[in-house]
């Protein structure tokens, strides 16, 4: 770190560096633009409206003149394979979702006024998948392997003004399959926004914020700024940054004179205090904003923002994880990118409502498995109080699958590195960067020289914080941890290891970089439930002993062999201090990966809530553990027709026959009641996470009522339900945006006469909607269905089924009705403002 200096007195460091490849220039009188920072010096601008895409190889596709007034219109961001069929056949296989690849094009017309000629213009691609290719009229920009890199190319030399048009070409190839072990999605499934400038500017992703010394009564904060000068002169400026506050009041301020070279980006640094800092924390996100200016030729020449946080940390040996001084089980989840039925196509709301659910769960982490993850995610994470675990990759050079990114490794692994570092280093959320997952190099002699290299380039651009891989080969001969580059273990399951850790690996640190193996279905639960499942005993077996409706039990009796039960892996990680805490394999159902199944089912079992949003009982073992309010669930669903026996029975209850009834609560304990009558009270014992009754079957009403302090806190109810009557509609927000973008999530229960939801129904619903919205996709956490995401047609799944309504850009009322055969439709209005 930088010695400290005194506000305003500033350090110049000049050096001239690689200059981007000067290639194209654009700007657009039809730019439909939202900007997310606009002054008069710096425009970024949502790139995502008016593409035109073809799915399939075109010749010439990249030319002015091609036609392409036959192709698709539509906005990004865009993934064409969740609109295509499931099948067996496609070469992703159900490991990668069974979901079509191939090859696709988009092009972009636009124009740009002649009054922006002295502007530079760059567009910035948020990811594509895979192997991008992008040419502006006609001439070609660059060439992007790695679906979850963010770039960057300039497009000034090449651009048209006036009346003649400038096209964007971008050719997207995810035909060599399989390439991942998760769905990936295909095409340009991020945003992408076009950047306009002056000649001297601030360079791309071109400001680090530390905070080095922070103390209750000052912060100091120090900045590192590049600047460009693209002039053919070098230019004296005044590099000014203002460090404002929540309320936007300026907080601290420093100025420095730079001399910059022509044609050569220069780096200057400044050093802030910050008086009394607001702390950046899990309950208070606390944000604050630097504006960097710089001031040339007496005209102020750029505008630049950066949002940072004021926080301190620490993973200690013995202890764990302290932020701020406080001491913080980091209690967090691994998800992969798709946001189930709208597949990989970024939707910021959809990111958030899926962190909003994880936080009410009391979950306070997230790891970004295996890859970059997008910029929304992790300005959600600043915003909301999430510790991040940002990872770069699932392989490095030898492959886990056959066309996987260990094609590109020699090439690109240190730009694709260096830009993940460099891109999201001023994230308060981020606190571990991740070098790989389950990397086969822990196994070859190779990944004693790779980790190392990977470890440097990142310290090279941050060392403020400790580099992890998630290991699953722990052992004195995992090169990774032998090399000596992780500043701190991850462990891979392997949690009885826990237990020897600080004797095996003496003044090491251990994080539970993923744990937890439980795989269930949401609303189906097989007994005895105290009997744990543990399949496929090979990993490579075809599984062919699940259940006939390959469901899985969701009483956290079913694991995969390499991890634990949800309570299982949970009590490991509370019952070691110095674990500094646990990322769950997964949060969310994801796409593809249906272990231990195989097709039919397309989709993983791992989420502790389901691929539509919807929590499966699990959430409430967590929610009882991390967090503080009354939390009491009990369940199953009281129906026979939810359970089966010995995992293949068929529905067989019948009255007296014993069902296990379990209760997830912070309670001390638990009344039962059934129609009435009151059953044992009783707590949790044994160090267990839950409670279980056995209860003689019959029809009715399960009441529980949890007692804290001997007083009766909460209640639960579980009702059988009778035969479907009709639907009910809610939806998640029922006002939302104009913006062609947001969205409304609406759950649909199938009720009967008394408004209990019928917990097996599985009724076809269909959709109308009419108004300024339209349907962005249904879903009902199935993992087996086939029918499409894109559909105004869903068949709910033991109950329910999810409707995704999407904005366009008019103000009004969204009106959607539900009908299903035999049953009373339902209605809701979703205002749009
Ligand atoms: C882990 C791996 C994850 C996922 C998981 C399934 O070993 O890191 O990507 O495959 O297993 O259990």
């Amino acid at each position: 770190m930088e010695a400290l200096m005194l506000l305003d007195k500033c350090r110049i460091i000049l050096y001239n560096l690689l200059i981007f490849p000067i290639t194209a220039i654009i700007i657009s009188s039809s730019i439909k633009a939202f900007a997310v920072q606009q002054t008069k010096e710096r425009v970024k601008s949502n790139f995502d409206d008016n593409w035109r895409f073809h799915l399939g190889e075109v010749k010439n596709g990249q030319n002015n003149n091609f036609k392409d007034s036959n192709w698709r219109e539509l906005n990004l961001p865009h993934d064409w394979s969740i609109e295509g069929k499931f099948s067996k056949d496609n070469p992703a296989g159900f490991s990668g979702g069974a979901l079509p690849g191939g090859i696709g094009w988009y092009r972009k017309s636009f124009t740009l006024p002649e009054s922006e000629k002295d502007n530079l213009f760059f567009i910035n691609f948020d990811g594509v998948y895979r192997d991008s290719k992008v040419w502006i009229n006609g001439h070609y920009l660059g060439y992007r392997p790695y679906g979850y890199s963010s770039f960057q190319y300039e497009l000034t030399p090449y651009l048209n003004y006036g009346n003649k048009k400038n096209v964007i070409a971008v050719r997207v190839d995810n035909s060599k399959q399989p390439n991942s072990r998760w769905y990936s999605g295909s095409g340009i499934y991020r945003n992408v926004w076009l950047v306009k400038t002056n000649r001297v500017y601030v360079d791309h992703w071109g400001t680090y914020i530390t905070t080095p010394k922070v103390t209750d009564e000052s912060a100091n904060a120090s900045i590192q700024i590049k600047v460009m000068n693209s002039l053919d002169q070098d230019r004296k400026v005044n590099v000014k940054t203002v460090v404002m506050n929540k309320a936007g009041e300026q907080v601290a301020e420093a100025e420095t004179p730079a001399l910059l070279t022509k044609k050569s980006v220069s780096e200057v640094s400044q050093d802030l205090t910050i008086k009394n800092p607001e702390l950046w924390s899990i309950e208070d996100p606390y944000l604050y904003k630097a504006v960097t200016t710089i001031e040339s030729d007496g005209k102020i020449s750029d505008d630049y923002k950066t949002t940072f946080g004021v926080r301190t940390f620490e993973f200690d040996i013995k202890k764990g994880f302290f932020l701020n001084g406080k001491h913080v089980k980091i209690q967090g989840v691994c998800d992969h990118h798709d946001l189930g039925c709208l597949g990989a196509a970024v939707n910021y709301r959809a990111i958030q409502r899926q962190l909003e659910i994880l936080k009410s769960m009391g979950c306070n982490g997230i790891r970004t498995s295996h890859n970059p993850p997008d910029p929304e995610l992790l300005d959600l994470c600043d915003k909301m109080g999430f510790i991040v675990m940002d990872e770069a990759f699932d392989m490095w050079k030898i492959h886990k699958v056959k066309y996987d990114y260990s094609l590109d490794w020699d090439q690109w692994h240190k730009r694709d590195l260096e830009d993940m570092v460099l891109r999201d280093r001023n994230h308060p959320s981020i606190f571990l960067w991740s070098i790989g997952n389950e990397i086969p190099e822990q196994g070859d002699s190779s990944g004693i020289t790779i980790a190392p290299e990977l470890a440097g380039i990142i310290k090279n651009l941050d060392k403020t914080r400790p580099i992890t891989s998630n290991c699953n080969q722990p052992g004195p001969n995992n090169y990774l941890i032998k090399s000596g580059a992780l500043d701190m273990i991850g462990f891979s399951y392997n949690q009885n290891d826990y237990a020897t850790f600080q004797k095996d690996y003496p003044g090491q640190k251990l994080i539970g970089s993923e744990t937890t193996s439980a795989i269930e279905t949401r609303g189906h639960y097989d007994m005895p439930s105290d009997s744990i499942r543990v399949w496929p005993n090979s990993k490579f077996k075809e599984m062919k002993d699940g259940n006939p409706d390959y469901t899985i039990s969701a009483y956290d009796n079913c694991r995969v062999p390499w991890g634990e039960t949800h309570e299982g892996a949970l009590k490991n990680v509370m019952n070691h201090d110095f674990v500094s805490g646990m990322f769950v394999w997964t949060g969310f159902d994801y796409l593809g990966e249906p272990t231990p199944y195989r097709w039919p089912a397309r989709s993983s079992y791992f989420g502790i809530i389901d691929l539509a949003g919807f929590p499966k009982d699990a959430y409430y073992l967590y929610k009882s553990v991390w967090t503080e309010k009354p939390v009491l669930h009990i369940f199953p669903a009281w129906n026979p027709e939810c359970w089966t026996t010995k995992f293949n029975g068929k529905p067989n209850w019948k009255m007296g026959d014993s069902v296990d009834v379990w209760a997830y609560t912070n309670c001390d304990e638990v009344k039962l009641f059934l129609n009435g009558k009151s059953l044992v009270t009783k707590k949790k014992t044994n160090g267990e996470l839950h409670i279980m009754w056995r209860v003689k079957y019959e029809p009715g009403t399960l009441k529980a009522i949890g007692i804290r302090d001997g007083k009766k806190i909460i209640s639960n109810i579980d009702k059988t339900a009778g035969t479907p009557v009709r639907l009910l509609l809610k939806a998640d927000r029922t006002t939302i945006k104009a913006d062609g973008r947001d969205l409304s999530f609406v759950t649909v229960e199938v009720l009967d006469k008394d408004g209990t939801m019928v917990p097996y129904a599985d009724n076809l619903v269909n959709f109308k909607v009419s108004g300024p919205g339209k349907i962005a996709g249904v879903d009902n956490g199935n993992e087996i269905d086939h029918e499409p995401f894109k559909a105004n047609y869903r068949k709910a799944f033991n109950g329910m089924c999810l409707v995704v309504i999407q904005s366009n850009e008019k103000k009004g009322k969204i009106n959607l009705s539900a009908s299903s055969k035999n049953l009373e439709g339902a209605s809701i209005v979703i205002d749009t403002e």
